[in-house]
């Protein structure tokens, strides 16, 4: 599908509420499915993505009917030998989550996804699951991954990434293995699985970049999912980039292993205020009032980069509109997501006037500039390259031809019509 965006001239205001977290509806419905008895589910994402989990979850014998705004799961806590391959569709997180859940089954099940997601690593989990003891025949360490079911015993893993899906994956697994299973990370990427799991009575403890978990039993619950900081970002960089534009982001997640953002941005001399914070299912939420901006550069690597890493395409857009030099490195790993997010987002951002230059972990970006549109851009089937450029056609001078628009629905089906409400 494509999409034609047009220069906002007047600016942007009013307040929208941010969709589901789609990492948080990823492991709602995995530990709901795994725990006995009734879960409840409130504000799961549409996203594809999480639809995807739900129905690997389903072909595993697990119950879950939508009733309104509630998914509500029943499971006998045990997982049924599936008759189908389960398929994954684009998302990273089912597979390399799921893997985790399902190495230590007494049945044999096959993960499957689309053509993205079929060349993405799978190393990262095959590696430390099979010293679990897992039995696990992949396509040289891609999809489809052929796992079959085995006791697993307890690690000691020190992982050299710093990635949530691995430490979830050897969480997951570790939640039904012999032993202490300890995951411990470089930098500490996102903790969600943590804060569930801990929510649904597993035994787990965290202990800065090491956690460790014990075999455990969960405990159905009631979980309600807050707004998706990493959609919430297309607003706060448009908030900050559009002249004119004052705008209020509600219910969005504030958990701090995900708020890179808002830090980067602060140091860029964005105004982001926080109006109002609470605790929701164990997690930090806000609303947030964003305003345009004289942005300055900055420098983005280090601890923070695994706390923004799905933000970094919009953040470079952020960056053509900040005066000097941008500098983003430690980001090596943005290469291996939906697209090589490096090369496509410099490719892309050149296209409309960009001054960006491609380095082996990131971006150096020089702004500002004006951007200058009137030219067609691709998406690399990458639903963030999609929204980033949907940013940046905000402020081009001529409208910006979006090719492959429809990748949006895979985490962000609401994105265009709440943008719409914000419009002068
Ligand atoms: C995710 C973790 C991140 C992120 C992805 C979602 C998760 O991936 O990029 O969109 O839900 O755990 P990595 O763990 O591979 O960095």
């Amino acid at each position: 599908m494509q999409k034609i965006v047009n220069k906002i001239n007047k600016g942007l205001k009013g307040a929208v509420t941010i969709p589901a977290d789609k990492s948080i509806s990823h492991r709602a419905v995995m530990f709901a499915s795994i725990a006995k008895g009734e879960s409840v589910i409130k504000n799961f994402s549409k996203g594809q993505d999480p639809l995807s989990s739900l129905n690997v979850c389903k072909a595993l014998g697990v119950q879950a009917e939508f009733d309104n705004e509630l998914l509500i799961i029943n499971s006998t806590g045990k997982l049924n030998t599936p008759s189908i391959a389960l398929d994954c569709g684009n998302s990273g997180t089912t597979m390399r989550l799921m893997s985790g859940i399902l190495a230590g089954q007494n049945f044999n099940s096959t993960l499957i996804g689309d053509d993205s997601l079929s060349k993405r690593p799978m190393k990262r989990v095959i590696e430390p699951l099979s010293l679990m003891g897992a039995e696990i025949k992949s396509n040289d360490f891609k999809a489809p991954l052929n796992i079959q079911g085995k006791n697993l015993h307890a690690i000691d893993y020190n992982s050299k990434l710093a990635s949530a899906q691995v430490k979830s994956c050897i969480l997951l697994a570790g939640l039904n293995a012999e032993g202490k299973t300890s995951f411990t990370e470089p930098y500490i990427s996102r903790n969600h699985t943590e804060i569930m799991l801990k929510y649904m009575g597993a035994n787990i403890n965290i202990d800065c970049k090491t956690v460790t978990i014990e075999k455990s039993i969960l405990e159905p619950r009631t979980i309600e999912i807050c707004g998706d900081i990493s959609s919430a970002a297309y607003f706060i960089a448009a908030g900050l980039i559009v002249p004119n534009a004052k705008i209020i982001l509600k219910n969005v997640g504030l958990n701090p292993t995900r708020i890179g953002i808002l830090e980067a941005a602060e140091k860029m001399g964005g105004s982001i205020e926080i109006l109002d914070k609470k605790i929701v299912s164990g997690e930090l939420v806000g609303d947030l009032q964003v305003s345009y901006s004289n942005l300055k550069a900055c420098t983005i690597e280090g601890e923070i980069i695994p706390r923004l890493i799905d933000e970094l395409p919009v953040i470079a857009v952020l960056a053509t509109q900040a005066e000097g030099t941008t500098i983003i490195k430690d980001a090596q790993d943005l290469r291996n997501k939906e697209s090589d997010r490096i090369k496509a987002v410099v490719t892309e951002l050149k296209k409309i006037g960009a001054d960006i230059v491609e380095t082996p972990d990131g971006f150096i970006i020089n702004g500002k500039k004006s951007l200058k549109g009137g030219t067609e851009v691709e998406t690399y089937h990458d639903h963030r390259l999609a929204m980033s450029l949907y940013v940046a056609g905000l402020i081009c001078e001529k409208p910006l031809l979006i090719n492959g628009f429809e990748w949006v629905d895979i985490s962000f089906p609401e994105f265009e019509k709440l943008f719409n409400s914000l419009s002068l």
